[in-house]
C-alpha cells in the first residue's frame, strides 16, 4: 500500500500563524505536526509516502523529511498549487500510487490509542473499496458523519448534517483500493470548487464497498485547525509524554520498532539532535532496544 500525506490547504483559521508558515509544520508538543500523520502511515506498515504541500511550503517539507531514507522510508514530494479539495490528492498522487492500494492521511490529524498499529495493519490488508475510521464526537454536525449496518458496512454518509444520524465523525485517515484514482478522476468539483472526499466515499458506498471502522473510546483523535484545538493537542501530547516518559509520534522510534532502521542508525539520528530532550529520548530508545 502507498501512502499520501495531504499537507496543503490555506490554514486560514490559524491566521496569522500560518501566513508565512505551513500549518502542518507548526509545533504540536515537541515536534512538527506532520510527524503525527507520518507516524500513522509508518505504523500501518507503509513505507512509500508522498507528501503533498503548497508550492511555498514544499522546500520546508523537503528540508525536514528529505527522501525519507533516514527513517527507512521512500518519501516523495509533490505540490498542490491551490486547495482543490482532499480528493485531489489521488490525481496528484496517481503516479505514486501506481497499481497499489492507497492510504490518505490529513496532515493536521492526530491519532493516538492502544494497539493502533495492529488495527491499521489489519485493515490495510485486502482493501476492497474503502475503509474509513469513525470516532464518536459530541458535535457531529461539524463533521462528515457515517452510519453503518451491524457488519460495519457504511450505509450513509452525511456532510455536516443539521440532524446527524449518528455521532460517528469520519476521521482524516482513509484506505482505498487501487480504483480510487479512476473514481477521483470522475468527480466534479463541488460548489466551493473542490474535489470532495465525501463525494468519493459516496461512490464506494453506492457500490456497497465502504466500511467504517470504529476507533474505540480509548482513542484520541485530535484536530489542530484552530488556535484552541492546536493548543489542546499540544497539551494532550505534553501531559501524556511527561507523565509516562514515552513519546507520541517519535518517528525515529517508530522506524526502529517497525524494523525500518537498526538501533545504530536510530542512535545517530538522536545524536544529531542531542541538545534537545527529543534527541536524547531517541538516543535512549536506541540504546534500550539495540
Ligand atoms: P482543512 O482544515 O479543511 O483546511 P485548511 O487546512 O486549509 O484550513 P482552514 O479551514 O483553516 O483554511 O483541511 C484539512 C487538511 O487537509 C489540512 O491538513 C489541509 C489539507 N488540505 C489540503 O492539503 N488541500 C486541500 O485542498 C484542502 C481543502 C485541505
Amino acid at each position: 500500500m502507498k501512502g499520501i500525506i495531504l499537507a496543503g490547504g490555506s490554514g486560514s483559521r490559524l491566521h496569522p500563524m500560518t501566513l508565512a508558515m505551513s500549518k502542518q509544520l507548526l509545533p504540536v508538543g515537541d515536534k512538527p505536526m506532520v510527524y503525527y500523520p507520518l507516524s500513522v502511515l509508518m505504523l500501518a506498515g507503509i513505507r512509500e509516502i508522498l507528501v503533498v504541500s503548497t508550492p511555498a511550503d514544499q522546500p520546508h517539507f523537503r528540508a525536514l523529511l528529505g527522501d525519507g531514507s533516514d527513517l527507512g522510508l521512500a518519501v516523495d514530494h509533490a505540490v498542490q498549487p491551490t486547495p482543490g479539495g482532499l480528493a485531489q490528492a489521488f490525481l496528484i498522487g496517481a503516479e505514486h500510487i501506481g497499481h497499489d492500494p492507497a492510504a490518505l492521511v490529513l496532515g493536521d490529524n492526530i491519532f493516538h490509542g492502544p494497539a493502533f498499529s495492529d488495527l491499521l495493519v489489519e485493515n490495510a490488508k485486502n482493501v476492497d473499496g474503502c475503509v474509513l475510521f469513525g470516532y464518536p464526537v459530541t458535535d457531529p454536525e461539524r463533521y462528515g458523519v457515517g452510519e453503518t449496518d451491524s457488519t460495519g458496512r457504511l450505509v450513509s454518509i452525511e456532510e455536516k448534517p443539521a440532524r446527524p444520524r449518528s455521532n460517528r465523525a469520519i476521521t482524516g485517515l482513509y484506505f482505498y483500493a487501487n480504483d480510487v484514482v479512476d473514481l477521483a478522476r470522475e468527480l466534479t468539483p463541488s460548489a466551493r470548487g473542490e474535489l470532495e472526499i465525501t463525494d468519493l466515499n459516496r461512490r464506494y458506498l453506492d457500490q456497497g464497498r465502504a466500511r467504517l471502522v470504529d476507533l474505540g473510546r480509548g482513542f484520541a483523535w485530535l484536530d489542530t485547525g484552530t488556535p484552541e484545538s492546536l493548543l489542546q493537542a499540544g497539551e494532550y501530547v505534553q501531559t501524556l509524554q511527561s507523565r509516562q516518559g514515552v513519546r507520541i509520534a517519535c518517528v525515529e522510534e517508530v522506524a526502529l520498532r517497525m524494523g525500518y532502521i537498526d538501533a545504530d542508525s536510530c542512535y545517530r539520528l538522536g545524536a544529531r539532535m542531542g541538545n534537545s530532550d527529543y534527541g536524547r529520548y531517541v538516543m535512549a530508545i536506541a540504546r534500550e532496544l539495540g
